[in-house]
This record gives C-alpha cells, structure tokens and sequence, in this order.
C-alpha cells in the first residue's frame, strides 16, 4: 500500500465519517480517521485512528504528517463543532483546506449539501458550505465536491430525539424527500479518489431515493415484517417556532421540491445506491438495538 492509497477521513467517529471510512476501507485504500478521543473503536472495522480535533489547525497539521494521506475527506458540522456559527464552521473548513494544502494533498473531497446555494435567508446552517465551496475554486488544492440530500441516518437520530422504534418511522416532514445513506457518501468518494481524472473540480448530487413517509413507513414494513405508522416527529406549527432554520429547509423540499438533482443520475455514477428498503436492511437495527429483522 504505498502513501497514495491512504485517505484520511476528518470526524470519522460521527454518522458520515464512519461510513465514509467504511465504504473508503471496502473500496481497498488505507484509512486514517481522526477522532478527538484516545478511546474509539475505529480500528475494530480496520480504520487508523488518529487523535484529533479536527476542527484546530495545529491537530489537522499533526494528522497529515501522521497519516502521510495525500488524500482527505473533509466534513465541517455547524450544529456540532461549529456551534451554530456559520463564520465558525467556515474557519473551521479553511483550517482543514489550508492544512490539506500544506500537506501537498493530490485530492481534497469535500462534503457539502445539494443545493446549497438555493435555501432562503433563514436557513443559516448551509451558509458556510456555500462560502467554503467557492474558497475551495481558489485554494490551490486538486478537489472534488460531494452534495448530499438528506440521511436517511435522520430516520434513527437518538441525539435528535429520533429513535428508530419498531412499528413507526417519524420526520419532520410527511411530504416526498430526497434521501441518500452515509455509505453511499463513501462510495462515491472512492469513485473519485480512484478517478481523479474524471472527478477533479468537479461536483456530485448524493441522492439515492425520493419518497414520502408513508413510502418509508412501507419500506420499513417490508424489511421488517411488522406494520409501521408514519409520523410527524413535531406537528408543522412547532416546526416552523421552534425549528426555524430547519423548517425553512423542508418549506424548499415541500414547495419549491428541491434538491433538483436525481436518484437517477445519481446512479449514473453509483447504480448500487439505496433506497429506504436497502438502508433499513443495512442499517439492521432499532435505536434500541433489537434487530430490524428477525433470524
Ligand atoms: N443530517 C442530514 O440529513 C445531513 C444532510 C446533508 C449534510 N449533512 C451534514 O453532515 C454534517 C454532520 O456530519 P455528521 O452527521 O456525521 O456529524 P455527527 O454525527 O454529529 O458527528 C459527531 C462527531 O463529531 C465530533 N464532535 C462533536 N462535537 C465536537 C466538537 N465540539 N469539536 C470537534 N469534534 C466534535 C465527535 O467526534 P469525536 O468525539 O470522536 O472527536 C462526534 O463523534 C454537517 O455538515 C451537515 O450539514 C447532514
């Protein structure tokens, strides 16, 4: 394995970074994941773990130089690390592209949100993936951009106060959403560390499926064998006080029926991609560990 293969993945221990690394590892490169903490089990599913903060310069510099990746896969989190600051998730972005420059990496791919550019004023959780997108163009760093729709990860979100309980599926929205599986982040980044003469510069939708609620609630019926309800995980009106940011993101999905990308040309690029029915199977579990499906 020389230094080319190795990917270092940042925040690696969260809902992306895990899969990212996962699907990187089922992909054939060496995976480094950084983590701030001494005690995670990345190498149980054959990640390097590297202790790091990924949102502090100094750490992100020690984390190259351990890993010797030329390649990176950058996240940035507003409602996490950022603490629902957009200038602090944007220099949180910079700190990993200038430390990706640094370090010579050949191919920096950066996870962004479909149609980024297009939600309205209130949604300030998306502003900084807009400003790091265009600091990226001038950074001098060979890149690619990934823009995923929603996770379906959303559907099991314990610290969101979303379990996955058997018998019902709640969201916050009940209408048609685009939907994709951490994974499949993943395996489209493989696609374009593995062809950077196609990906370089360039940019991808990450949607797998589209459906309504009472079309996931079906799915989790099939895979499951059990009825299951869908549900408002909060009526509409609490939504829209207590939740401005993020009901203002679903009013783009329910009325203006973005993202405008597609599970279609999604596949172009990655034909095995989820649907719910193949999230939940591959998900496995409810928030309370109990099997989806019974042996
Ligand atoms: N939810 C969606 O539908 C959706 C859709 C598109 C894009 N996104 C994007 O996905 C990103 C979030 O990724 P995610 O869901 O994978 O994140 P996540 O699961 O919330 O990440 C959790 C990890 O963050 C690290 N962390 C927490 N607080 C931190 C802090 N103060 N400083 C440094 N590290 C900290 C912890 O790692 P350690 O303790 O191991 O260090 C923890 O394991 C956001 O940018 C969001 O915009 C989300």
């Amino acid at each position: 394995m020389t230094q080319n293969e190795h990917v270092l993945v940042l925040n690696a221990t969260g809902k992306v970074g895990r899969n990212v690394c996962r699907a990187l590892k089922e992909a054939g490169f060496s995976v480094f994941g950084t983590t701030r903490s001494s005690r995670s089990d990345l190498a149980s599913f054959g990640v390097t773990p590297v202790v790091c903060n990924y949102t502090v310069r100094s750490d992100l510099d020690k984390a190259f130089a351990q890993s010797g990746a030329k390649k990176v896969f950058v996240i940035t989190d507003y409602f996490g690390a950022a603490k629902k600051s957009a200038d602090t998730e944007f220099e949180q972005g910079k700190a990993a592209i200038d430390a990706a420059k640094l370090a010579g990496a050949d191919h920096l791919v950066f996870m962004s949100v479909a149609d980024a550019e297009y939600f309205d004023e209130h949604v300030t959780h998306l502003k900084a993936k807009v400003a790091l997108e265009a600091y990226l163009q001038t950074a001098n760093v060979p890149y690619s951009i990934l823009r995923p729709c929603a996770f379906f990860e959303n559907l099991d979100d314990t610290a969101n106060f979303n379990p996955l309980k058997k018998g019902v599926v709640k969201f916050l929205s009940l209408q048609t959403c685009k939907y994709c599986a951490t994974y499949d982040i993943g395996k489209a980044a493989a696609i374009m560390f593995k062809h950077p003469d196609t990906w370089l510069g360039h940019t991808l939708d990450v949607i797998g499926w589209q459906g309504d609620l009472a079309q996931v609630a079906e799915a989790l019926a099939k895979v499951s064998g059990v009825p299951v309800k869908a549900k408002l995980a909060m009526p509409i009106f609490l939504r829209k006080w207590f939740l401005k940011d993020l009901h203002h993101m679903f009013l783009y999905y329910e009325v203006q029926k973005g993202p405008k990308g597609t599970p279609e040309a999604f596949k172009k690029v990655v034909p095995d991609a989820m649907s719910a029915e193949d999230w939940f199977r591959f998900h496995g579990k409810y928030a309370n560990g109990e099997p989806i499906v019974r042996a």
